[in-house]
């Protein structure tokens, strides 16, 4: 059983430099004692004696790997997510974004959303309740909600769409009642139909998607990057938009607060946390 108490510099270095090359989340060295406890916990689960063990577990590319990889993507970052997270950003959705997505739509009558590290569903269903709600609009229009993230665990959640109390706390009453069936104490099943509306799978934000969308959610995940991964994520996000599609980046603004926007001539500054997507091509 491990008795190891911190990653020495060089483990530290070893480690950050694996997850950093794995999913651009950059640790700096102050993190060094809440790695080290985090990972102790990982180290006490798999019994193994010491932090270059595990160091070698996780670049082995075995199944251990692929077991493991959530557990320590969870060790080094936060999957904190909920319903309706930013009532600020909410009341923006169900009003003016999806009515000016609705009028910029309207002839081909669809709309494709992405929510991008969408941990376990909770924001892709927030988004897929919004629509809902305004179906009488959107009746025969054809709706693809997609919530990407790169932690397998938290997707599986997703797929499950069973949450707890802390999860659906930002909820309206009203929400609550027309959305979930209280299981029991703790536990809220999301209504079937609107849990259909959403699909899940795994994506690094490193890499480019396929498909376009409409709107995209970028929230609560930029923080782990550095400048280059920013840039690289704002441009393949932007890469991944239709002309006129609106991003939402926040809930701290890591584009106007940490880059240049003059080096994203795709997309334009349109109020706080929102851009547009241009006409002008991408730079590499
Ligand atoms: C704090 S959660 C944000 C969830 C949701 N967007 C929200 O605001 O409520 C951050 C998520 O980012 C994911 N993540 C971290 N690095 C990523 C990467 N390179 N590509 C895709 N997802 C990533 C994590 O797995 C985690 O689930």
């Amino acid at each position: 059983m491990s008795t190891v108490q911190q990653l020495s510099p060089r483990e530290f270095k070893l480690i950050t430099k694996f997850i950093y090359e794995r999913t651009g989340i950059f640790i700096p060295d102050e993190k060094l004692a809440l790695v080290s406890n985090r990972l102790r916990k990982r180290l006490r689960v798999l019994k193994l004696d010491g932090f270059m063990d595990y160091y070698d577990l996780m670049t082995s590319g075995g199944s251990e790997f692929e077991e493991e990889f959530p557990h320590f993507l969870s060790a080094v970052t936060t999957n904190e997510t909920y319903f309706f997270r930013n009532a600020r950003l909410w009341d923006l959705v169900s009003g003016d974004l999806l009515n000016e997505l609705m009028e910029l739509k309207a002839r081909q009558k669809s709309l494709s959303v992405w929510s991008a590290a969408c941990s376990s569903g909770a924001e892709a269903y927030s988004l897929a309740i919004c629509l809902n709600e305004m179906r009488h609009k959107i009746r025969d229009w054809k709706l693809s909600i997609v919530g990407t993230d790169i932690s397998s665990r938290v997707l599986d959640i997703a797929r499950e769409g069973i949450y707890n109390e802390y999860a659906v706390s930002k909820c309206s009453d009203k929400r609550l009642k027309a959305n979930f069936k209280k299981l029991d104490e703790d536990r809220y099943r999301l209504r079937d139909d609107i849990r259909k509306m959403a699909k899940f799978r795994f994506h690094n934000l490193r890499d480019r998607m396929k498909e376009k969308f409409d709107l995209v959610l970028l929230r609560n995940v930029m923080m782990y990057f550095d400048t280059p991964m920013k840039t690289k994520v704002v441009r393949s996000v932007a890469a991944s938009m239709n002309t006129g599609a609106l991003l939402y980046a926040g809930d701290v603004d890591p584009i106007r607060s940490t880059l240049d926007l003059n080096d994203f001539p795709e997309i334009e500054y349109v109020k706080p946390f929102i851009y547009r997507r241009t006409e002008a091509p991408s730079a590499a």
